[in-house]
């Protein structure tokens, strides 16, 4: 696929088929995040490739709203970034999620981002402490975000140009 077209059908996909994802489109992701620009080429960041039924209810619960599609998704990427390793790791993994995004879509599999970082658990606690106890992680693990992934169970419509609000672009010189 052409990367203008890669990045249009780009969407935020919530619901999927239950159709399994190969391990070939996966390591194609996964790949994708690995070779992602790091600052310093520090590479902070780990990649939790979770499958077990279990443990996806207990990242979409996780937190209070936002995430509960990661109960039904086949694979969720929970991009952990080593901030004892780089300051940067929040820009490190966002990249690595940006290029996991866009994999995605040229794998034929639908992702959606899940915001952790700074959000709140149902009952007012830490999201991001919920998640590093869910995966056994240490206090300086950040979670950068989760991805879920699955085939999408409805065409999702691509972003066109007219979409691209050019509006936010300021041309000095
Ligand atoms: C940093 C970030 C955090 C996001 N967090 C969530 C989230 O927690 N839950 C969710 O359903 N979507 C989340 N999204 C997806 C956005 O809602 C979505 O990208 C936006 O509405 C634009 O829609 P599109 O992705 O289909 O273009 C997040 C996206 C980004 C970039």
């Amino acid at each position: 696929m052409e990367l203008k077209e890669t990045i249009r059908r780009r969407r935020s996909i919530r619901q999927y088929t239950g159709e399994p994802i190969s391990e070939e489109a996966l390591n194609q992701i996964l790949q994708a995040a690995l070779l992602a620009p790091t600052s310093m080429n520090r590479k902070p960041c780990r990649f939790y490739v979770v499958k077990d039924k279990d443990v996806l209810k207990k990242l979409a619960d996780a937190k209070k709203a936002g995430g509960k599609m990661l109960a039904d998704c086949e694979a969720a990427i929970v991009t952990v970034g080593d901030s004892d390793k780089a300051d940067t790791w929040i820009e490190d993994c966002s990249i690595a999620m940006s290029f996991m995004m866009l994999a995605a879509v040229d794998q034929g599999i639908g992702s959606c981002w899940v915001q952790i970082y700074l959000r709140k658990q149902e009952d007012g606690s830490d999201a991001e402490d919920a998640v590093r106890e869910i995966l056994s992680l240490k206090e300086t693990d950040r979670i950068a975000g989760i991805l879920a992934l699955g085939i999408p169970a409805k065409e999702a419509e691509p972003h066109t140009e007219a979409d691209a609000d050019m509006g936010k672009v300021i041309r000095i010189g």
